[in-house]
């Protein structure tokens, strides 16, 4: 049993088999579904875990109690992944008092029409839990990313309970329990963050503006790992991730070919692109690629480049799929120039443009170039000047 802080342990549980979180990301190194106990003269459970690893989850719970009862099951957040295992707590506990956000606990009731909730303590922003040398206090913090989060600071140890917020995919034993040991966390936190969080970045500089008061020394949030280093380093992330701000200087290139003329074409771009000094180039084939990733890099750069092929008077599905994706999680101020490719009549620049205009912030740079099939030399100036376009 792993102690974050003095009086706090860790109860989380690692999902190393989950084929898609969420239904819909893959999640290569499996998921954390992070808990904690806070064991004081009152013992409080800090949110529970995704149903499938419910037994799991109480066994570790059993543990850290060491014979003693919970007092108080403080819900950050009721997404299934971290209250699913509020019931069997209930069950065995009926004298544990659920502490949440009034709306918190109305979504309980939702999420468990046949189970008596019992004794609930509805709690807002600016609200103290006192449990002995503990007290946590408590922010609101809405569409971080649902409406009734809560995230709460413990203002005897420093340590935030930031709910969604600061996570990231992989297990805790693939990837590392302490952020500081972990290989790379921005790559799978960053895929986590506009994925997950991508259309709320005004409401989290809310939060993080709320919390500049605060005296924070250690981040546990409810996936991944363990903030307790550095903090600066991932506060500076988040700042420029839910600014919308550009993290690395470069060019996405994404395309979406059905034959392979679109992708010969924005390979070459790709190539022109780091001969004429681009400092970073990313790519992502749109028909193949994880969708998450390529939502990811979006964001990251401050610049795309998308070429996709013309699709039964349309564009190419995989392009369109992404541009909505774009557009759900909030992609803005960015450049993008465009390529596309029609063998009879050309109109995925047109529905590109369209998608892209409907986006805050969004500037089309240069001429869109159409490509007839293939590639071929006389294509070569106005790729040059679309390159040119995008690194001007
Ligand atoms: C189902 C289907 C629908 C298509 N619709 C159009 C179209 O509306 N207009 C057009 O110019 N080309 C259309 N095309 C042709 C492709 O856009 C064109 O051949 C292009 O060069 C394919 O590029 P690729 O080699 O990257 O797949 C269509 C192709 C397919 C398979
Ligand atoms: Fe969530
Ligand atoms: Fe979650």
């Amino acid at each position: 049993m792993k102690e974050i802080a003095k009086g706090i342990r860790y109860i989380g549980v690692d999902h190393l088999d989950l084929d898609l979180f969420e239904s819909q990301y893959i999640v290569p190194e499996g998921m954390a579904y992070n808990s904690y106990l806070i064991v004081d003269e009152k013992v409080a459970i800090l949110d529970t875990a995704d149903a499938r690893k419910g037994e799991e989850w109480l066994k570790n719970l059993e543990e850290a109690l060491e014979g003693r009862k919970p007092d108080y099951l403080v819900i950050h957040h009721m997404e299934p992944d971290h209250s699913a295992s509020v019931a069997p707590v209930l069950e065995k506990y009926p004298d544990v008092t659920v502490v949440g956000s009034a709306m918190a606990l109305k979504f309980l009731g939702q999420f468990m029409p046949d189970k008596p909730v019992g004794k609930t303590l509805a709690i807002k922003e600016g609200d103290t839990l006192p449990l002995g040398s503990h007290t946590l206090k408590f922010f609101a913090a809405p569409m971080v990313h649902w409406p009734e989060v809560m995230v709460s600071v413990d203002t005897a140890t420093g340590v935030l309970f930031s709910a969604d917020a600061f996570g990231k995919f992989g297990a805790l034993c693939k990837t590392a329990f302490w952020a500081d040991e972990d290989p790379d966390w921005a790559c799978e936190g960053r895929r986590y963050y506009f994925n997950i969080c991508g259309k709320y970045g005004p409401q989290v500089q809310a939060l993080l503006k709320k919390l500049g008061g605060e005296s924070i020394g250690l981040i546990a949030p409810l996936h991944g790992p363990i903030i307790r280093k550095d903090l600066g380093y991932y506060l500076n992330l988040y700042n420029t991730w839910s600014s919308y701000g550009v993290e690395t200087e470069g060019v996405f290139v994404a395309y979406a070919s059905i034959h392979g003329g679109t992708a010969e074409v924005a390979e070459k771009v790709a190539e022109k692109l780091k001969a004429m000094g681009c400092p970073k180039v990313a790519t992502s084939d749109l028909t193949r690629d994880d969708r998450a990733e390529a939502v990811e890099d979006a964001f990251r750069y401050g610049k795309m480049v998308l070429a996709a092929c013309s699709y039964d008077a349309g564009l190419f599905t995989p392009a369109h799929d992404f541009l909505h994706s774009l557009q759900i999680k909030g992609y803005s101020k960015r450049k993008v120039a465009l390529i596309e490719n029609g063998s009879w009549a050309p109109s995925a620049a047109r529905v590109m443009k369209e998608m892209l205009g409907a986006m805050k912030d969004v500037e089309i740079v240069g001429e869109p170039v159409t490509i007839r099939s293939r590639y071929k030399e006389a294509d070569e100036p106005a790729l040059d000047a679309l390159c040119k376009a995008i690194l001007s």
